[in-house]
């Protein structure tokens, strides 16, 4: 009987620590922005040894009275992943620790070509964060996407009417793309016989400069709306084009759609990947339709990427018509 107590007390802890950890998870999100903000990666970085909490709260420019403050949220954001801690050079007490990056904080560092801070400014702003406080009201409400129950219009209308706000989303995007230059090196057989390429809605050409750059042959353009790609100016084998892809796609050997059709419904895919076909029919059997994008796997892939493909598919259904696609059969998707 105390047994059968004691466990059903257990699994009622479980249960409470599970879901106060769900109700305080944006603490996680929002400590992680404030590390950004401080410029925390870059000091670690910049500091080339180990760095100590004074050292790290003078390197802040932090009033010294906020020590323990520092220590308390370095202490949470060390226990989430983001730094680690080792013994201190030239400790002069025993104990005494200093303050490592991890490859997840790495990731934070502007010297770092893969670096993914413009993805933290950008998606951890309240435009974004506050598409949470209108979930259950967009459930009951007639509005198509929670981004338009929030902000009033649809996320494309927004980012076209708040260039700053566009401006930080295209440089988010950007630092993702970045990642592709790993990929691309892999990937080199897929664009083999590839004299053209257009990456269709391919924002400030982070991808298409990459591919550019590893094909110096190969003519790439970006389709983006003429706004986003306003000021920016191409390179011997790399061009801009206004225009939207639900009217046209310039004729290419090969296009290549990065997190687009996610952002879409499957009526408005339909619409994308017909201009894509139109657009690479010159070549015959030849042309491609290259798609990156996330494709939910849970049985193959580890929760911890099942949980970041999810967190996605929410972002789209928060933001777009879109979703994440799941692998059917290990053949097809839907
Ligand atoms: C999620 S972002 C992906 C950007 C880029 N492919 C990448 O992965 O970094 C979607 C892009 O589609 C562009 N876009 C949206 N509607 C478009 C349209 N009708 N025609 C062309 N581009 C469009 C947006 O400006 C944005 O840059």
């Amino acid at each position: 009987m105390d047994s059968m107590h004691s466990r059903s007390a257990n699994e009622l802890l479980q249960a409470q620590v599970h879901l106060y950890n769900h109700i305080f998870n944006y603490i996680n999100s929002m400590s992680l922005k404030c590390a950004v903000q401080l410029g925390i990666p870059d000091i670690i970085h910049n500091h080339g040894k180990p760095i100590t909490l004074p050292e790290l709260v003078s390197a802040l420019g932090i009033h010294p009275t906020k020590t323990c403050f520092v220590y308390r949220f370095m202490r949470m954001l060390v226990f989430s992943g983001f730094f680690s801690t080792t013994k201190a050079p030239n400790a002069q007490e025993e104990g005494q620790e200093a303050y490592v990056l991890t490859s997840s904080s790495k990731l934070l560092v502007k010297d770092n070509p893969n670096c993914l801070t413009p993805f933290v400014n950008s998606l951890l702003k309240p435009d974004f964060v506050t598409l949470g406080h209108v979930l259950g009201d967009w459930f009951r409400g007639n509005e198509v996407t929670v981004f338009e129950k929030a902000h009033g219009m649809a996320f494309w209308e927004y980012n076209d009417r708040n260039p700053e706000f566009n401006q930080l989303f295209n440089e988010a995007m950007a630092s993702d793309s970045q990642m592709m230059n790993l990929v691309i090196r892999d990937c080199k057989a897929i664009f083999e016989g590839v004299n053209s390429l257009v990456d269709v809605g391919g924002g400030n050409g982070s991808l298409a400069r990459i591919i550019s750059e590893a094909f110096p042959r190969m003519k790439c353009t970006v389709l983006e709306i003429p706004q986003v790609i306003a000021n920016l100016e191409g390179t011997k084998n790399l061009n801009y084009v206004g225009g939207d892809m639900f009217q046209h796609v310039p004729a290419a050997d090969a296009i290549i759609l990065k997190l687009i059709l996610h952002g879409w419904s499957d009526e408005e895919c339909l619409k994308i990947l017909k201009k894509c076909k139109e657009a690479i029919s010159s070549k015959g059997k030849g042309g491609k339709v290259i798609v990156i994008d996330l494709v939910i796997n849970e049985k193959k892939d580890e929760d911890e990427l099942t949980e970041t493909k999810l967190l996605f598919d929410m972002l789209m259904m928060y933001v777009t018509t879109g979703r994440e696609k799941r692998r059917k059969n290990g053949k097809s998707y839907s």
